[in-house]
């Protein structure tokens, strides 16, 4: 697969690093190439950025190690544990946005449960307008198309319980030890790993569809963050310290969150919700929420049947149906 962020000289560089077997100089690629040996080396630092393992050795030049994983529809759908989700599986090398995209394809009659997966997004989009960092083959960008016969004021719920999908795959399939902070962000040793955009289509009385963007980090690693991020963010690589695969990481996602989406759709809530709050240690701390341009500050006294965080400020207790938290205390540390 190309990449279309990569120059042809590039994707030239890289066939012929593929045809040899070993090592090959910055000479001889550069006169193959028809370029310098500094473009070379300019070309093989931008490889190396997509994930390409190259070793350099005084002498000998370059050599070709490994290869990034590339999303594979064939490999998320083998074995796949889920009887709604990933039925079809769509896969570009760059989009805008997979919530934009699926939420393009929702309007033309995707159906539930597709699923809209990118290599890299030209404008990931984050929660309260923000944007969502997006780096070629690092990370997992998802988006799933849901038709669920659910009310809109429980859509909320569903960025709830997807994330409680994400932290159960993190604590039993890698052995972490997530937490979430309300709505539907999941953090590991503090930093966030995880966030989740639910964008929902229809009338004020039903729900016609969802789409539910998933983006985890997965084999970014800490330098390769944006200043801004380096102190709140963290991957799944940075914290286990080696790299995994996304097909499957999708795969556990999906297998995780599919069960999750049936229970709220047969009105299981009361007992996922209680399932959410165990991951979700919030109550009791003290918060600032910033929730349509107005903070509010208060003391956490739990999440609703709703998923709405519950707080008791000074004018009385206050319900909070979105908004960005900043914990300034918590209570359980
Ligand atoms: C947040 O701000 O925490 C939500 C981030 C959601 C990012 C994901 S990546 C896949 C999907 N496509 C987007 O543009 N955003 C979501």
């Amino acid at each position: 697969m190309t990449s279309s962020n990569r120059s042809a000289k590039v994707e030239e560089l890289l066939k012929a690093l593929r045809e040899e077997k070993g090592f090959v100089s910055g000479e001889r690629l550069g006169e193959k190439l028809g370029l310098t040996r500094a473009s070379v080396w300019k070309m093989i630092r931008k490889l190396k950025e997509e994930g390409y393992t190259i070793t350099s050795k005084p002498k000998m030049g370059y050599a070709l190690i490994k290869e990034p994983e590339a999303l594979n529809g064939l490999a998320i759908k083998e074995g796949l544990k889920c009887a709604l989700f990933a039925k079809k599986v769509h896969i570009v090398e760059e989009v805008d946005s997979t919530n934009t995209w699926a939420f393009r394809e929702a309007l033309k009659g995707a159906e539930e449960g597709e699923v809209f997966l990118a290599e890299t997004q030209t404008k990931g989009k984050g929660r309260l307008g923000r944007t969502w960092f997006s780096p070629l083959k690092k990370n997992v960008y998802m988006s799933l198309v849901l038709r669920p016969k659910l009310p809109p004021r429980k859509v909320p719920l569903l960025g709830l319980f997807a994330s409680l999908a994400v932290a159960e795959v993190f604590k039993y399939s890698y052995g972490l030890n997530p937490l979430l902070k309300w709505p539907n962000d999941v953090l590991v040793n503090g930093k966030k790993i995880c966030g989740i955009l639910t964008e929902a289509f229809g009338e004020a009385e039903v729900v016609a569809f969802v789409v539910l963007g998933i983006g985890i980090n997965v084999n970014v690693k800490r330098e390769e963050l944006p200043l801004e991020l380096r102190g709140i963010a963290t991957s799944l690589n940075e914290e286990l310290g080696h790299e995994i695969s996304r097909n499957e990481l999708v795969k556990k996602v999906l297998e995780a969150f599919e069960p999750l989406y049936l229970g709220l759709t047969s009105q299981r809530e009361k007992e996922l919700l209680e399932r959410y709050r165990n991951y979700c240690p919030m109550d009791g701390s003290e918060v600032l929420v910033e929730e349509f341009g107005q903070v509010v500050e208060g003391i956490v006294e739990g999440i609703d049947e709703e998923g709405a965080l519950v707080l008791r400020t000074s004018q009385g207790q206050r319900k909070i149906f979105a908004g960005d938290v900043k914990v300034k205390r918590w209570a359980s540390f």
